[in-house]
């Protein structure tokens, strides 16, 4: 799944957030009182270049620059043990990163990506770090957007843009995920798919949307109805709709009814929002939202030939995707066909790019690919493949110290990369 939105190329629209300051001197007791809190707390400057993610209060992960680019260490802080561990998701502690993944849109507020890329970051990578008061009220300099006044569906979204993961995300045609503001329809930028599985954080949002209660109380509740979004939680929240004669096993509702579960991962949900519903089967993808299902957003959730071929138009992103399952099929002048296209439509595309080099290179036209891979290795040096094929290339027309320096950078950012560090081995020894 990953790969389907991390390569689509997108241009952040870079508003410099000015943080929670310029609303202290009208509103100082929430600014005091949300600084506090754990979103604003969620990330932190730990020295120069190299920032903390999370409060703390579940762990911490680190990002640090690597050359110009910005990674997550492979070692994570897991609070509830006081130990460093294997970072979730990650396969060794001999690899780093490249922050792909957008951590950074909701640990982070007033995102510097350079414009045409996704893993390239100036020195700082943003202008505040953790969720600031802009991020739920719209950029200062506009008319705050209070959320508990816009219509329910938008209301929500404010929370939804980063407590909703589902099963798969996808990048509206067009869009720019970091465009959003509070006020928006997020559907307009992502689709969310949903299966039930509700397996990470953002599944709080899944879970109480399924749950027996939020389908009986329909939009008078939200999140805010339990939490308080300047930090903390309200008290008796369920005796504001149920008397305490509903049930009379006790005061205290949530220990029953919104159990905790024990989890490291700390992107999984601890306390079940499933309020009054057991866990369910796992189902087919649909939409988080009650709207139409953009065909193309589907076909690349759930990625099939025929699926992709249906798609009208056709962008980079279906392309791609395309050419991959072309590839797996053994249909190599397909997926030539299909690398070209999505590569005119996106000549920044590096997947495609990367491998129709592969085919190029089959053909003898060993120059061009050899281009192909270096353009894409200096930009992902986080792939490894294009980085092995290169090296591969100029051992072959018999250039040993590029394929050095190549093999190098590679280890770099994959220090555990077996098969890079054999044929570096044998070419140093
Ligand atoms: C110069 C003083 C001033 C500054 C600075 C200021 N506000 Fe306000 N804000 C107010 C006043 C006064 C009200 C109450 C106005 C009203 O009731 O219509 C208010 C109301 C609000 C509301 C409620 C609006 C509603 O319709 O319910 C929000 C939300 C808000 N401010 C957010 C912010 C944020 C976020 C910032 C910083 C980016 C900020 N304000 C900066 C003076 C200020
Ligand atoms: C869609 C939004 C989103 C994205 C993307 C995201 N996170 Fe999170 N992250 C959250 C939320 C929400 C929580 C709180 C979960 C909870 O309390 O159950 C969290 C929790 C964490 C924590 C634990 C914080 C604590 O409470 O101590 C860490 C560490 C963390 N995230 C790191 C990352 C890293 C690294 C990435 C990128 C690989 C990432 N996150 C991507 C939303 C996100
Ligand atoms: C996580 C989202 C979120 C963040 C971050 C946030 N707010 Fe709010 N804010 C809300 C919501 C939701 C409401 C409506 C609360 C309600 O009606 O119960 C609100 C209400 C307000 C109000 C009007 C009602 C009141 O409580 O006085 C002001 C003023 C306000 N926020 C200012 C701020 C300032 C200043 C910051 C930054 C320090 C901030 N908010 C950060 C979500 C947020
Ligand atoms: C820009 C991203 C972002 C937005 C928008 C956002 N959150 Fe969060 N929220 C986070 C992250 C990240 C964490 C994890 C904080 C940490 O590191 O512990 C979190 C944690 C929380 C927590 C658990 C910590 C606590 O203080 O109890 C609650 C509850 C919460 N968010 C509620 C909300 C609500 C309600 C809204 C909408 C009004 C909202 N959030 C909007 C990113 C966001
Ligand atoms: C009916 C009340 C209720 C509603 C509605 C609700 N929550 Fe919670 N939430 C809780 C309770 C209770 C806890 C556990 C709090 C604690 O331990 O202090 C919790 C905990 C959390 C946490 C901390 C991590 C965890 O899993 O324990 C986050 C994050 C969170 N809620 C986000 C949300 C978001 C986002 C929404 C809206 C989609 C939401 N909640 C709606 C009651 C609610
Ligand atoms: C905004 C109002 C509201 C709040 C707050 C609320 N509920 Fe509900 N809840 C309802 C409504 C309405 C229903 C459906 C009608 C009914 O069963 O009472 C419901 C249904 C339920 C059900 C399912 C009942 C069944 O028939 O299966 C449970 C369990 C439940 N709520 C528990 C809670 C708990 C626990 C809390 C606090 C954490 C809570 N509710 C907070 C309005 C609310
Ligand atoms: C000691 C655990 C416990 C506590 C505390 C508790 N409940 Fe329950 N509650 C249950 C169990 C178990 C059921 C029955 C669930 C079932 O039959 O599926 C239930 C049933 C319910 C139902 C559905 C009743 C129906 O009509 O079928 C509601 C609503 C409810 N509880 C609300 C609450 C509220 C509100 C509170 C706090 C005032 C609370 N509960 C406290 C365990 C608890």
């Amino acid at each position: 799944m990953r790969r389907l939105f991390l390569l689509s190329v997108f241009t952040a629209r870079v508003f410099a957030d000015p943080g929670s300051a310029v609303c202290s001197p009208c509103h100082a007791e929430i600014v005091e009182r949300f600084s506090r809190s754990r979103m604003a707390r969620t990330a932190a400057a730990e020295s120069p270049g190299n920032w903390s993610l999370g409060s703390g209060a579940i762990g911490k992960s680190y990002i640090t620059f690597l050359d110009n680019f910005l990674v997550q260490s492979p070692r994570s802080y897991f609070t509830a043990t006081r130990s460093y561990g294997l970072s979730p998701g990650f396969p060794n502690a001999q690899t780093f990163r490249p922050v792909e993944e957008p951590c950074l849109q909701c640990h982070a507020s007033g995102v510097q990506l350079v414009k045409g890329t996704q893993n390239q970051y100036p020195n700082p990578p943003f202008t505040q770090p953790g969720v600031t008061c802009q991020r739920c009220h719209g950029p200062a300099a506009h008319h705050s957007v209070n959320p508990a006044k816009l219509p329910p569906e938008r209301r929500d979204n404010v929370c939804e843009q980063c407590h909703l993961t589902g099963a798969a995300k996808v990048t509206r045609a067009g869009r720019n995920p970091y465009d959003y503001q509070p006020g928006d329809r997020l559907g307009d930028f992502v689709s969310i798919f949903v299966s039930g599985a509700q397996t990470n954080a953002t599944g709080h949002a899944e879970q109480l949307a399924e749950s027996a209660c939020k389908q009986g109380a329909g939009d008078r509740l939200w999140c805010v109805t339990c939490h308080d979004p300047h930090g903390g939680r309200k008290t008796n929240t369920c005796q504001g709709c149920h008397t305490p004669d509903r049930c009379h096993r006790g005061p205290q509702c949530e220990s029953c009814h919104m159990p905790k579960a024990a989890s490291k991962d700390a992107h999984v949900a601890f306390t079940n929002h499933r309020i009054g519903r057991p866990a369910p089967p796992p189902r087919p993808l649909r939409l988080f939202w009650n709207a139409p299902i953009p065909p193309r957003d589907l076909a690349l959730a759930q990625p099939s030939i025929p699926r992709l071929e249906r798609v009208e138009p056709k962008d980079a992103a279906v392309l791609t995707q395309l050419g991959q399952l072309y590839d797996q099929a053994g249909r190599g002048a397909d997926a030539v066909r299909v690398y070209r296209e999505a590569l005119r439509l996106n000549p920044a595309e590096p997947t495609a790019a990367a491998n129709l080099a592969i085919y190029e290179a089959q053909r003898g036209e060993t120059a061009a690919a050899e281009a192909s891979w270096q353009d894409v290795f200096a930009r992902y040096p986080g792939l490894p493949g294009p980085g092995l094929n290169l090296a591969a290339s100029q051992l072959r027309r018999g250039d040993r110290p590029a394929a050095i320096a190549t093999l190098r950078r590679l280890l770099r950012f994959h220090p555990g990369h077996a098969q890079a560090r054999e044929i570096l081995n044998r070419l140093t020894r």
